[in-house]
């Protein structure tokens, strides 16, 4: 359970983002909706950087990712394929008394001493069966116990039912089967699938459901010849896209953390299979090491990518200000692994509501898995759709026709096994499963495979509230007449800072002054976030962009104006909110100093 400190540390970030319009709860006037947020005036800006910063990182500025935009609601039958309809499912349990549900994994541990019931009976005659168990904190009377096993039976139609005793009450240590709400024996676990259904059209019936997207991901695999055949790519490449997802998570929590209604950013990286690059290089390059594998070369297997992405976006994240320190990568255990993943690398934020190891240590959430996927996704759609996923490719053709008759055949029985374990896993036809690995098995001599895929996978909102949290800070700093006060101050890196630059005319009153800053403003405003701000004494206004994240404050002064030191004419103060010093910057420089600190 998460101690008090940690409580009242995440109330406070809550609280600052609702009084800073950060985060709102979505339909607020109406009491909420439980699981939705949306995102006030520095939210948006906040969530457009870090989506601008992702989309230039991940396609506009490498050559080898393409990007897309696809639909939210696609045919049913892309789910049929990926398993979302069959699989996409958490266990859930429910308390028989408050009707709340629960994630099986979720459930805390409780002790106490459990009261077993028989069922019940009321003085009208009525009768119940039901058997019921309730735990209560060791201490508390029987009394205790009975209230809850009454409400049970109510809901079974006994309004003044009496609770038959089922034996002796037990003490229980450590146990996940009880309600945290009424301490009820918890259901037996049911899977929930978590896709909003919908219906497409105006007839409500089983041929016209669709679903909203559980993952942006599927619309990548679904277009991946579309955008094969327009963008020029040859694998290895990537296509990658940002967009909404929604899952009906039984108990969406930690603010933003797990929502229902959230965005992804997501990378599928098409790769050849293992056999491919032998072939055509002789050899199949592999991680000698923990960290950055460097510039990817033409001989890196699956396991190289694995690891150049997992590199790749640890880099994206201390580029945006989130230190390796306040990250864990956690590598899934086998029996973790979904069942087509060969490798998943989770990239965790050490959030403060995060769990705690022996050592008091933060073990982090997840912002992030890096998967190797293999060549499941577009294997699926290939039998689902019955249009081939497969690429052509020159290289591997030409490689193919260099090698000794050992070599191939010891590839394609390489290629072949994988396939058939694929095809098998998947329940096809055992004499279908022959016939179709043979036949993937023979495509490599001509040149034809199904590209396996690495998949870094991000959520939007996650990301953002770990800027947030990271970025917060209680600092004492002194107030305009020396007195120590506390200061809040969100220290976004000034590349994802929601405004980027503040501008105050010292007084408000002197139009000289207030002219100038709005010179200031519309100076720099093509290029940057400016928020022009005359109310209030300027201290006020400094601690007011310090909450907001502005890394820039600049104030237009009588030394601007040349009054009081002529040599200081046309230059304004900078103030840097995380040090507080202030410099003198001439008007002319400003906007090369500030580009090359925001960008
Ligand atoms: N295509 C793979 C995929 O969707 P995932 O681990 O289920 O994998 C990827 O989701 C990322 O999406 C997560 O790491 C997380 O950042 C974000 N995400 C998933 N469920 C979320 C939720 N309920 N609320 C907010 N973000 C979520």
């Amino acid at each position: 359970m998460a101690d008090q400190k940690t409580n009242d540390l995440m109330e406070r970030i809550v609280s600052l983002c609702k009084r800073r319009g950060f985060v709102f709860q979505s339909s607020e006037i109406y009491g909420g909706i439980n699981g939705f947020w949306d995102y006030g005036p520095l939210g948006a800006e906040l969530k457009r950087n870090i989506k601008d910063q992702w989309w230039r990182t991940m396609t506009q500025q490498r050559d080898d990712v393409a990007g897309l935009e696809a639909t939210i609601i696609m045919s049913p039958r892309i789910w049929e394929a990926s398993g979302h309809v069959q699989t996409f499912a958490d266990l859930m349990v429910e308390c028989p008394v408050t009707k709340k549900r629960f994630r099986v994994d979720q459930v805390e541990e409780s002790s106490g001493i459990v009261y077993k019931f028989s069922g019940a009976k009321d003085a009208s005659g009525k009768t119940s069966a039901d058997s019921f168990e309730v735990m209560v904190p060791a201490g508390k009377p029987k009394e205790s116990a009975l209230k809850v096993a009454k409400q049970f039976y109510q809901l079974r139609g006994l309004p003044a039912a009496e609770p038959i005793d089922n034996g002796e009450p037990t003490k229980v240590e450590n146990s996940t089967l009880y309600s945290p709400d009424s301490g009820a024996r918890l259901s037996d676990p049911r899977p929930f699938n978590l896709m909003f259904k919908t219906f497409v059209g105006p007839v409500e019936s089983d041929d016209n459901v669709a679903y909203l997207r559980p993952e942006t991901a599927q619309a990548i695999f679904a277009q991946f010849k579309n955008v094969l055949e327009t963008s020029r790519q040859k694998v290895p490449f990537g296509i990658c896209q940002i967009g909404k997802a929604f899952r009906n998570e039984v108990t969406p929590r930690n603010f933003t953390f797990r929502s229902r209604e959230f965005e992804q950013m997501e990378l599928e990286f098409f790769i050849r299979p293992d056999e491919v690059v032998e072939a055509i290089c002789g050899e199949v390059a592999k991680p000698k090491g923990p960290g950055h594998p460097g510039e990817p070369q033409t001989n890196w297997g699956w396991q190289m990518w694995h690891q150049y992405w997992v590199e790749e976006r640890i880099r994206f994240y201390e580029n945006i200000g989130l230190p390796r320190t306040t990250l864990v990568e956690y590598w899934q255990k086998p029996e973790e692994l979904a069942h087509y993943a060969r490798a998943t690398v989770d990239i965790l934020f050490k959030f403060p509501f995060s769990k705690k190891n022996e050592k008091g240590e933060l073990m982090g959430e997840e912002l992030e898995g890096v998967a190797a996927r293999s060549d499941f996704d577009l294997s699926q759609h290939q039998r689902f759709s019955g249009k081939s996923q497969g690429v052509f490719d020159e290289e591997l053709k030409a490689g193919w026709a260099k090698l000794t008759p050992e070599k191939q055949a010891d590839l394609t029985k390489r290629y072949y096994e994988t396939r058939h374990k694929y095809l098998t896993r998947t329940g096809v036809h055992p004499e279908q499963v022959e016939r179709t690995a043979k036949d993937d098995a023979a495509g490599l001599a001509k040149g034809n495979y199904i590209p396996h895929v690495i998949e870094p996978s991000a959520g939007v909102d996650r990301l953002m509230l770990a800027l947030i949290c990271n970025a917060y800070a209680e600092e004492l700093a002194p107030d305009e007449k020396g007195k120590m006060e506390t200061r809040v101050v969100l220290k976004f890196h000034p590349r994802i800072a929601p405004i980027k630059v503040a501008v105050f005319p010292l007084l408000k009153n002197r139009p000289e002054l207030v002219k100038k800053a709005m010179e200031v403003r519309d100076l720099l405003r093509p290029y940057m976030t400016v928020f022009y701000d005359e109310a209030g004494a300027i201290g006020r206004r400094y601690r007011r962009q310090d909450e907001a994240g502005t890394p820039f404050g600049i104030t237009i002064d009588f030394e601007t104006l040349g009054e009081n030191a002529p040599d200081q004419k046309d230059t304004v103060t900078l103030r840097d909110r995380d040090t507080m010093s202030q410099t003198r910057v001439n008007i002319k420089d400003l906007l090369g100093v500030l580009l090359e600190k925001v960008r």
